[in-house]
């Protein structure tokens, strides 16, 4: 496990920092499992945001006193520190939006409406979030674009013939797709696609909401022309995500949401665009949160991004260990390669929706639902499932917890 450098270790040493995490559910201690919807804050975040309306509450970029000074510097450090955290080149390069939803569509938008033209295609993957696949189909809607679905494999894996032979085609101009599957866990070869994709001189867009939080990310070396993510999947308060993107591309691109801060003049007729990244930030945007996503950051990297991943690489394999055993249990996600800690599963004669609610009264909190991507549901043959999901603070009595309180339903439920 590389730690150099890093202060805090995963696990149940760092519970302490994590207020929620010491109140009771039913009168249990709350076992969180829903990482993958949203993570909760350390203590240092939450400071983070008092502190801000506490002590330096003002508009940025609009003003010369003192707080607006500090405000301006407190954001511009925020935009640094997250352009640092994925190696973007400049810190101009990101645009600070308020999640992975609103980041797609204003790429989305912002192609559609000026640069993709009836006829021209969109590959994305049967495993996107429904915020990579419904900005997309408005577009069909709005422009006549088409969009291509790679297919994916039984085990989840991306199928990558089929990617390749999309990516031949002509009409394809931009291909976006998800770096982790926010239902099965699969980490996909998001390097190879965009490589692959970018030779064929298409444009490369990344979701990074479910990958950015779990493994180290160097976006130049991954060389994408964009990728979006979300502070609160992050430790980051909700609110707040990021677009990043070259700054080339950036260039090129209009803006998507005109008005307040995003101009440099305007007259009765026309208007000029302010410099990056602000052309892409109109009105006045989340401060406090994009101030507390870097409070996150700092955070993730005291305990540093390769231990984040190694610890819940070791939570997924011990939990599928010891759920492989629950009578009428059902896992999905990949046997092989790399996989985040997502487990989807179903068990027979249960309902999710009832599995969840018993799983709450014993204190843990998962998921139940379609999860956002119906279309990969579908292809799984179901319509809901269980998911839980691991991070930082979670450790193998977490793990030891669920199976037991799974053994109670399949009790109730006379399973075995
Ligand atoms: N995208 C979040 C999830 O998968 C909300 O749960």
């Amino acid at each position: 496990m590389t730690n150099s450098g890093c202060t805090k270790k995963p696990g149940k040493d760092i519970r302490e920092d994590f207020p929620i995490l010491h109140r009771k559910v039913h009168d249990h201690r709350l076992i969180y499992l829903d990482n993958a919807a949203t993570t909760q804050r350390p203590r240092s975040v939450i400071e983070s945001v008092k502190s801000f309306y506490e002590q330096t509450n003002a508009n940025i970029h609009r003003a010369v006193h003192i707080l607006s000074y500090e405000a301006t510097v407190a954001y511009e450090l925020a935009h640094k520190k997250v352009a640092q955290f994925i190696r973007a080149k400049s810190w101009r390069e990101i645009i600070f939006v308020r999640n992975t939803t609103e980041g797609l569509n204003l790429l989305a938008y912002a192609l559609g409406l000026w640069h993709l033209k009836e006829g021209d295609a969109v590959v994305i993957t049967l495993m996107e979030h429904h915020s990579n696949i419904v900005p997309w189909q408005m577009l069909r809607r709005l422009k006549g674009i088409k969009l291509y679905f790679t297919r994916i494999t039984k085990d989840g894996l991306i199928d990558l013939d089929h990617y390749m032979e999309l990516i031949e085609k002509p009409e394809v101009k931009v291909v976006s797709m998800t770096m982790a599957s926010n239902v099965l866990g699969t980490v996909t070869p998001f390097q190879e696609m965009v490589h692959e994709a970018r030779k064929r001189g298409k444009i490369t867009i990344l979701d990074g909401a479910q990958a950015v939080p779990h493994i180290p990310v160097d976006v130049q070396a991954i060389g994408c022309d964009a990728l979006v993510a979300s502070g609160h999947k992050m430790l980051g308060p909700t609110g707040i995500g990021f677009v990043y993107a070259r700054r080339s591309f950036l260039e090129e691109l209009e803006p998507f949401l005109y008005g307040g801060d995003m101009i440099e003049t305007v007259t009765t007729e026309t208007a000029t665009w302010n410099e990056l990244p602000w052309k892409f930030e109109a009105g006045t945007p989340n401060i406090a949160g994009g101030v507390a996503m870097s409070a996150a950051i700092d955070y993730l990297q005291d305990i540093g991004m390769d231990a984040v991943y190694e610890h819940e690489k070791e939570l997924l394999e011990y939990a599928l260990e010891h759920l492989r055993d629950i009578p009428g249990i059902h896992m999905y996600g990949p046997e092989e390669g790399p996989r985040l800690g997502v487990l989807s599963f179903t068990m027979d004669k249960a309902h999710p929706h009832d599995i969840a609610h018993i799983l709450d009264e014993h204190g843990i909190a998962v998921r139940s639902g379609h999860h956002c991507a119906q279309p990969l549901m579908n292809f799984l043959g179901m319509d809901n499932a269980v998911r839980a999901s691991f991070y930082i603070y979670n450790d193998k009595d977490d793990v030891d917890a669920l199976v037991e309180a799974l053994k109670k339903v399949v009790k109730i439920f006379r399973i075995a």
